[in-house]
């Protein structure tokens, strides 16, 4: 009888041993290069596990990271914490951080140094504080998210980061929304938009933009995932549109090796 249970224990050990190298290394690897399975395995399979196996949601297990890692006030160090669970312990849906896409939003915020920014799809508020560290003095960013859940963690992980001076954040719908920026938020024009939200909203948000006259010559529009899971109708858009001068940088779909990019488009008025 010894032998039998010592048989069981070792068979329930290895079995559960695969499992972990499956969940942990195995399948994320093979999925990395594929996007569909990418995101079947990251957003559906794993968050729906977790979200049982914890009670929570990824949203607050991702700010629980932030409180646990990153020091208030200190927004640095709130991306930093951000990154290291995306990439060590769960992937989301951030902009993220290797060079090709983080660091892009970046280089362009920092090169147009705006005094008003506009951000479609805040989600945890990972870019917005990426985008909100880089501001001029006295430059304000308004960023619009139409999940109350997320909203709610967004202004938890911007408070953390001390930047709730900088950043407004408005519940609600990019297509309700841009329509009262003038009169109810007092906006002139965007010197930046960052459209990161679904990405069917991309080319009817931008032409909503236009008519209310939210753009200005000069003003830059940065649009991430344009490749993976990609915005068709608005590159055609922007890239034929005399109104436009557009750029294209090439990057990966955040945390994985899918191929994506981002569109830097100028407003010619
Ligand atoms: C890719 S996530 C944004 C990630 C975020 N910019 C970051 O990098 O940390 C997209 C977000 O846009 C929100 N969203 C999608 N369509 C929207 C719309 N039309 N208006 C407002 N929010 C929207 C979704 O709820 C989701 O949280």
């Amino acid at each position: 009888a010894p032998q039998m249970w010592l048989t069981l224990l070792c068979s329930c050990g290895g079995g559960a041993a695969l499992l972990y190298v499956l969940y942990r290394w195995l399948v994320p690897a093979l999925v990395q290069h594929h996007a569909g399975l990418a995101l079947l395995w990251h957003d559906v399979i794993v968050e729906r596990m977790l979200d049982v196996l914890t009670r929570s949601t990824r949203p607050q297990r991702l700010l629980g990271a932030v409180r646990r890692t990153a020091t208030r006030g200190d927004p640095r160090s709130v991306v930093r914490a951000i990154d290291d669970f995306c990439r060590h312990t769960e992937w989301a849906m951030n902009v993220g951080d290797e060079k090709g896409t983080g660091c892009i939003l970046d280089s362009v915020v920092s090169e147009v140094s705006p005094a008003t920014v506009l951000e479609l799809g805040t989600y945890c508020g990972y870019s917005t504080v990426r985008i909100a560290t880089l501001l001029p003095p006295g430059a304000k960013l308004i960023t619009l998210e139409f999940n109350p859940d997320f909203a709610l963690i967004a202004r938890q992980v911007i408070a953390w980061a001390g930047l709730e001076e900088k950043v407004h954040l408005v519940e609600g719908s990019s297509g309700d929304l841009i329509p009262l920026m003038k009169e109810k938020f007092g906006v002139k024009s965007f010197d930046l938009v960052f459209l990161d939200h679904w990405k069917d909203r991309y080319l009817p948000d931008t032409k909503l933009l236009e008519e209310c006259g939210l753009l200005q010559k000069g003003s830059v529009l940065l649009a991430d995932n344009v490749i993976c899971p990609g915005s068709p109708d608005y590159l055609e858009y922007i890239r034929n549109s005399p109104k436009y001068r557009s750029q294209h940088f090439k990057s990966h779909l955040e945390y994985t090796k899918v191929e994506d990019g981002l569109e830097k488009s100028v407003f010619l008025g």
